[in-house]
């Protein structure tokens, strides 16, 4: 099972991703996480692209198609895998389509007003990437990891200038993809307003693992 998972910020990819993946044993491969992550260990990669992650901008094509191709190469992957927020332009998904062809595309589905309800209240336990929403998926207790009972934070690119400037760049950059792919054959929607176990539910169904 090789799947994208496309679909503006907020519409939920990560948190249906994460799900998937653990109940399927296969990598959930988030390009945002590897940047973050690379941000925090403040890694050659991390210092490059903080400034481009801040503002909502894309990291360049090549940096970006390099380290998904490394990845897709390891031996966990060899059974599948989830790409979520990869491939974000045409280039990208003209060079995945060399290196890692992928069976479907799964795009996730929801109106610019509940996109920025859910960015602006999104939570996140920076060390395990763990995602809360103060309304939506609250921890149990305010503020804190579920699991470690550390702070969450707020990502930088959920302030509001950042979020707009995500937006734009996903209407420009990575919404022709829908075309892309629809016109391959590969294209799903899921419709991501309702709860999470529902469209978690919508998920399954499409990939026949109900
Ligand atoms: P990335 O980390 O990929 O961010 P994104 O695409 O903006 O996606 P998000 O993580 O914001 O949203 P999501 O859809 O995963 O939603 P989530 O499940 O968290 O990328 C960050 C940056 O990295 C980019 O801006 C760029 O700079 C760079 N980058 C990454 N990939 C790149 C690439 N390929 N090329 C170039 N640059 C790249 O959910 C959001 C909130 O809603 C959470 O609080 C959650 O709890 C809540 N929620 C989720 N589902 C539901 C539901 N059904 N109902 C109610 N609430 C829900």
């Amino acid at each position: 099972m090789k799947l994208i998972f496309l679909g503006p910020p907020g519409a939920g990819k990560g948190t249906i991703a994460t799900r998937l993946a653990e109940d399927e044993g296969i990598p959930h491969i988030s390009t945002g996480d590897i940047f973050r992550e690379n941000i925090r260990n403040q890694t050659e990669l991390g210092k490059k692209v903080k400034a481009i992650l801040d503002s909502g901008d894309l990291v360049p094509d090549e940096l970006t198609v390099e380290l998904v191709k490394d990845r897709v190469a390891q031996p966990d992957a060899a059974g599948g895998f989830i790409l979520d927020g990869f491939p974000r332009t045409v280039p990208q998904a003209d060079a995945l389509a060399d290196f890692a062809p992928v069976d479907k595309v799964l795009n996730f589905v929801l109106d610019e007003e509940e996109i920025v309800r859910r960015l602006s209240g999104r939570r996140v336990h920076k060390p395990s990437g763990r995602t809360y929403h103060v309304l939506f998926a609250p921890p149990k207790v305010e503020g804190k990891d579920d699991e470690t009972g550390e702070d969450l934070i707020i990502r930088d690119d959920d302030q509001p200038e950042a979020i707009k400037n995500r937006l734009a760049v996903y209407e420009k950059q990575t919404a022709p993809l829908i075309e892309y792919y629809n016109s391959r054959g590969l294209l799903t929607d899921i419709d991501s307003a309702p709860a999470p176990d529902e469209v978690y539910k919508a998920v399954r169904t499409e990939l026949g693992l109900a």
